[in-house]
C-alpha cells in the first residue's frame, strides 16, 4: 500500500484520490434561485442522505479547485435558504454534464441543458421534470471549512417534500432499483449505471452467527474465502448436524463453494455437513 498524507500532498492529488476512491457517489442535481429569482441548476456528487427524523440531506459545493471562487449554487442558497435536489438518471446524465460547465452567474443552466422546470409546492426553486425523484429542501445549516481552493461547504438541508414518479415506486412503497436507473459518479470522467450492477443480500436484523462461531474445519478452509465464510455465517443459528460425511474435505468444500457462488447457502451447508 502507498500512503498519502493530506497535510503534505497537494490538494489536486488528494482530490483525484478521494473522488476515485470514495465512489460511486450519488448525484444531486441542485436547482436554486438568487434573490432576484434567477434560476441556477448544477450537479454535485459530494452528496448523500443522512437521516429521516427530520429528513436530512447534505451536499458540498466546494470552492473551485482552479479559481478558488464560490459556486453560484452556494451563494444562491445562502441568499434564499431553499433548493430542490433531483436525482439523476442515465437518460439525463449528458444534460447534467452540460449544466456543470462554468457559466457566468445569472446564466440559467435549465436553458443550457434543455432540462425542464417542474414547479415546486413548498419552496420557490423548481425541480427537474425529467427526474423520477425530486426533493424540495430548506437550508438547516451551512458548515464552512475555510476559503481555500477545493475547500468544502456542507449545505445541510431538510427535505420538506418528496416527489416520486409512480413508475419507480414498488407495491411495498420502496424504490425499484431497476426502474429508477440512477447514475453515480466515479473518479475523473467515469460514471456508473446502478441498475447494471444490482444484487441483493439478506438484511441482518438480528444478531447472526458470525465467522468466529463457524466450525474450525470451515474457518480454516483452504478453499473457502472470507466472502464464502460470511455467506455461511449469515444465519441466526448454526445447523445442528455435525459433519458426517465420507467425502474428503476438499470435495465437500469445493461443492460448498460452488453453491455459495450461486447464492444458495442452504445447499452449501448441506454440502459441508452431509445431506
Ligand atoms: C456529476 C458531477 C458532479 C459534481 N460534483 C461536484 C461537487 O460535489 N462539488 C462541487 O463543488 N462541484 C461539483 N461538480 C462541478 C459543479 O457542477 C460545477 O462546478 C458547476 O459549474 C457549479 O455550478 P454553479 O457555480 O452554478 O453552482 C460536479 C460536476 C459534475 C458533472
Amino acid at each position: 500500500m502507498r500512503s498519502f498524507d493530506p497535510s503534505v500532498v497537494d490538494s489536486p492529488e488528494i482530490h483525484r484520490l478521494l473522488v476515485g476512491g470514495v465512489a460511486p457517489r450519488p448525484i444531486a442535481l441542485v436547482s436554486s434561485l438568487d434573490r432576484t429569482g434567477t434560476s441556477n441548476l448544477s450537479p454535485f456528487s459530494f452528496f448523500n442522505a443522512f437521516g429521516v427524523n427530520p429528513a436530512v440531506i447534505c451536499f458540498s459545493p466546494a470552492y473551485s479547485g482552479k479559481t478558488g471562487k464560490p459556486k453560484h449554487t452556494m451563494l444562491n442558497i445562502l441568499e434564499t435558504r431553499e433548493c430542490t435536489v433531483s436525482i439523476v438518471t442515465y437518460e439525463m446524465v449528458h444534460q447534467i454534464s452540460l449544466a456543470s460547465a462554468p457559466y457566468e452567474r445569472g446564466i440559467d443552466e435549465f436553458t443550457k441543458s434543455g432540462l425542464t422546470k417542474l414547479p415546486s409546492i413548498k419552496v420557490a426553486p423548481p425541480g427537474v421534470a425529467e427526474s423520477p425523484f425530486i426533493m424540495e429542501t430548506r437550508l438547516l445549516e451551512h458548515v464552512d471549512f475555510g476559503k481555500g481552493p477545493g475547500s468544502a461547504n456542507l449545505m445541510i438541508c431538510e427535505v420538506v417534500l418528496i416527489h416520486v414518479d409512480e413508475l419507480v415506486l414498488t407495491a411495498q412503497g420502496g424504490i425499484d432499483p431497476l426502474a429508477i436507473d440512477q447514475v453515480a459518479r466515479l473518479g475523473g470522467p467515469y460514471y456508473t449505471r446502478a441498475k447494471r450492477g444490482v444484487f441483493a443480500l439478506p438484511q441482518p436484523g438480528k444478531p447472526l452467527v458470525g465467522i468466529d462461531r463457524l466450525p474450525e474445519e470451515i474457518r480454516s478452509s483452504p478453499i473457502l474465502t472470507g466472502k464464502h465464510l460470511a455467506q455461511l455465517a449469515t444465519l441466526e443459528m448454526l445447523p445442528t448436524e455435525s459433519i458426517d460425511d465420507d467425502r474428503t474435505l476438499e470435495r465437500r468444500h469445493l461443492a460448498a463453494r460452488e453453491w455459495l457462488e450461486q447464492g444458495n447457502v442452504d445447499r452449501a451447508w448441506k454440502a459441508l455437513v452431509g445431506e
